[in-house]
């Protein structure tokens, strides 16, 4: 068969709407590009954010238009978008963006999302995705070797940290139940309790594991933390026993390998032990914080990252790729094929090769694998080592800068997350006062949202004994020395102009 020469294909091109002359798709390409280009380098001269409301917003969408019946003009389009989005978007690749966990974005993971989406690969099968196929499962191992688990494990990108707990939590389901849990579900006669351990500062992704698999949150055990917010491991000792004692039956037991508040890392080889002894599946999410175990300034827990049966790790968090990229690992990679696989007429996929759809939940899947592929070979072992140890210095600095500082108290600092609150001078020799402690808890909330309003900075907030505190989180190479010594000054200066409002208050 042959399909003739290029231009008599061309010729005969069908006349869809959706098509684009390969010219202006060149030069309209050109042109994002230099938008792109002139966007992420205006970022440190602008706000994080625009100073809006969301009715500003809604109306710069136009959201209230209607379903277009015929089609626009596509560069116009395209221009229009990238104005929109480069003046009503928050920026986490802000020098001065500290919140939640979101990193700043690699550029050569900015250009690896438009050719992986060029080529639209589906990474179900090997059949429809080849290259794409072996470029995610080196991927997956390199992850692995950079956080020092197997490199044998079996593995796939998912959409994110819950996506990727959610793989790890299916494998260990599939493992812990005695019965057939996928053909009878949870309900087969004689069925015990299917029981989940974890830190009462898990992430929720626990809750809508347990919730959305059928266990419901009433089978998850919370354990106690010490001090320092890690697992209390002879309560976990204890209560599994107490457990099984019961007739209960432990699914797993999470340990959080860099906890979404405070950055704690569990004790893991501790718990990885009482796995052990016991014979419990032990997952350790690591959507944050496992990638840190690269960093020497890394904490000793994450050495023991390896331990565990299974980790969730995040790309899209201290790999800096952009949105979207989480990777669950599982040492034994047939725990995946045990918990995912079907095997359905309509698939003529060969099984001497990898098919994605066999390894976890998605069917279709996206080539997320390109920009985490291109960044790891950007920046290598010895860059992210690099990066996240700078992540984890500047954390230190500023934790250090509200520690001396008379109009702050300072609360946690783990990995590259620190915590702190805003205390006017005049009140820190009354801290735990109830009358003080409303105030400041009050002061910090609207403290909190005047901060990130404002543009100046994006810091996030939690609670830790019960106080409510400011929270920042450095996973972001643009932020610098000069960005963490002033953040201090942006939030006092908000801090101490509230502070008095609120005490004008009524
Ligand atoms: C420890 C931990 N686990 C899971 C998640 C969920 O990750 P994602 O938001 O990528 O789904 C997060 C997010 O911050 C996290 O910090």
């Amino acid at each position: 068969v042959t399909h003739g020469p290029a231009e008599s294909r061309g010729a005969l091109r069908r006349d869809a709407p959706l098509d684009l002359d390969p010219a202006e798709f060149r030069a309209l390409g050109h042109e994002l590009v230099e938008a792109v280009a002139a966007m992420l380098e205006s970022l440190p001269a602008r706000p994080v954010v625009a100073r809006q409301t969301p009715d500003d917003v809604r109306a710069a969408v136009d959201d209230a238009a209607p379903l277009p019946e015929h089609g626009g003009d596509a560069t116009s389009l395209v221009r229009g978008a990238a104005a929109l989005l480069a003046r009503h978007s928050l920026f986490n690749g802000h020098p001065a963006f500290y919140g939640y966990i979101t990193s700043s974005p690699a550029p050569i993971g900015i250009l690896g999302d438009m050719l992986a989406a060029a080529v639209n690969a589906n990474v179900g099968s090997w059949t429809l995705a080849p290259a794409a196929t072996a470029i995610e499962a080196q991927t997956v191992r390199w992850i692995a070797e950079l956080i020092g688990y197997p490199t044998s494990a079996g593995g796939l990108l998912v959409s994110g940290g819950n996506m990727a707990n959610f793989v790890c939590f299916l494998a260990a389901r599939r493992r812990a139940a005695a019965w057939d849990v996928r053909t009878t579900g949870l309900r087969a006669p004689g069925a015990p309790n299917l029981r989940v351990y974890c830190s009462a500062e898990t992430h929720t992704w626990v809750q809508k594991a347990a919730d959305l698999f059928g266990l419901g949150t009433d089978s998850i055990r919370w354990v106690p933390v010490d001090d320092a917010l890690r697992m209390d491991v002879a309560a976990l000792r204890r209560i599994v026993d107490a457990d099984r004692a019961a007739g209960d039956a432990p699914l797993l037991v999470v340990a959080t390998a860099g906890s979404v508040s405070t950055g704690a890392v569990d004790p893991i080889a501790d718990i990885a032990a009482v796995c052990r002894e016991r014979g419990i599946w032990l997952h350790a999410d690591g959507a944050y914080g496992a990638l840190a175990a690269c960093a020497p300034a890394a904490p000793d827990a994450l050495r023991a990252l390896a331990l565990a049966d299974s980790v969730a790790v995040d790309p899209h968090k201290w790999l800096y790729a952009p949105l979207e990229a989480g990777c669950a690992l599982v040492r034994d990679a047939t725990a995946l094929t045990d918990a995912f696989s079907y095997h359905p007429p309509y698939y003529h996929f060969t099984a001497d090769v990898m098919n994605y759809v066999d390894y976890g939940p998605q069917n279709s899947r996206g080539f997320r694998a390109l920009k985490v592929w291109l960044a790891l070979r950007h920046a290598g072992r010895a860059g992210y080592a690099r990066m996240i140890g700078d992540d984890i210095r500047l954390a230190g600095r500023l934790f250090d800068h509200v520690r001396r500082r008379p109009d702050f108290e300072a609360f946690t600092l783990g990995l590259s997350i620190a915590t702190f609150r805003y205390v006017p001078a005049d009140l820190r020799p009354r801290v735990g006062e109830p009358g003080v402690e409303a105030h400041l808890d009050a002061l910090n909330r609207a403290l909190l949202d005047r901060v990130q309003k404002s543009g100046d900075a994006f810091v996030s907030n939690a609670v830790i004994g019960g106080r409510y505190v400011l929270r920042a989180c450095i996973v972001n190479f643009h932020t610098g020395e000069a960005d963490v010594d002033a953040l201090p000054d942006i939030i006092a200066a908000h801090g101490a102009d509230l502070d008095a409002a609120l005490r004008r208050a009524p």
